[in-house]
């Protein structure tokens, strides 16, 4: 049921630097619109913070048009929070009720350190993707036309939904295993799907599963709950694909 203006209790996750010992903490916030993001409510409570002097609560955001990938809270033990196929930026308070408890939480995963708060060292995403190297198109002015490349609709539908991956780590955070498979799955599979691809394939599937491995993701036991949180419905069958790519990239080196 929605409402105009809500007060709210907030349990807020507070740890000054990884090195730290957090704590949750709470806060009330008052006069809250249902039509605000969850962002903006954050918002309202860090100009509270600041009018009392007190230390804001750190978030990433950059966005907030679900592209970036960079909002990243637990709400009330969901990865986005309660609704489906959004980011926590596009969550709007009409989610919520009058008089509710919010718990807010950053990412949990050893990959996924805290740098302060709510905010999470997402960098062992980039280090991944980099290790998947560049693939080898010519763009030395005789260029192919791109759509002189037969590709089947299936499989550029396919690619494209793969490659809406934002990176956001919300599959990381829900698993149980921290397993980052759903993340590399995607990556994988958005350039294991098309010629473009093909070149560099076995080399690049190689080298994300093992940076991967080397920055402390847990293993996949396909319990499904990363494509559940996903924000942009990544499906699970690109962690398949990606294991087939790396038996087949395995097998025939
Ligand atoms: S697979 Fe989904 S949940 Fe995981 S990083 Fe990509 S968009 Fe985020
Ligand atoms: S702030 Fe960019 S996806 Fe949420």
């Amino acid at each position: 049921m929605s409402q105009e203006s809500m007060n709210l209790t907030l349990k807020i996750w507070r740890q000054a630097n990884a090195s730290v010992k957090g704590e949750m903490v709470e806060y009330k916030v008052s006069e809250i619109s249902d039509h605000m993001s969850f962002l903006e409510m954050m918002d309202v409570l860090n100009e509270q913070l600041v009018a009392k002097n007190e230390e804001p609560v750190a978030f990433d955001h950059d966005c907030r048009e679900g592209i970036c990938g960079s909002c990243s809270m637990h709400i009330n033990g969901e990865s986005h929070g309660p609704d489906k196929a959004v980011t926590t930026c596009q969550l709007h308070m009409r989610s919520f009720n009058d008089g509710d408890t919010i718990h807010i939480e950053p990412w949990r995963a050893k990959a996924f350190p805290v740098i302060k708060d709510l905010m999470v060292d997402r960098s062992s995403f980039d280090r991944i993707q980099h290790a998947g190297g560049f693939i080898s198109v010519n763009t030395s002015g005789n260029t192919q036309d791109a759509n002189a490349i037969p590709i089947r609709k299936e499989d550029a539908d396919m690619a494209m939904d793969a490659a809406t991956c934002i990176g956001c780590g919300a599959c990381v955070a829900t698993c149980k295993n921290a397993s980052a498979m759903l993340f590399v799955g995607a990556k994988v599979s958005q350039f294991a799907l098309l010629p473009q691809g093909q070149v560099e394939a076995k080399e690049r599937v190689q080298n994300m599963v093992a940076q991967m491995d080397k920055e402390g993701f847990g293993a996949c036991t396909n319990t499904g709950a990363c494509e559940v949180e996903c924000p942009k419905g990544i499906s699970i069958s690109n962690i398949a694909r990606m294991n087939r790519e790396y038996l087949s990239a395995t097998i025939t080196k």
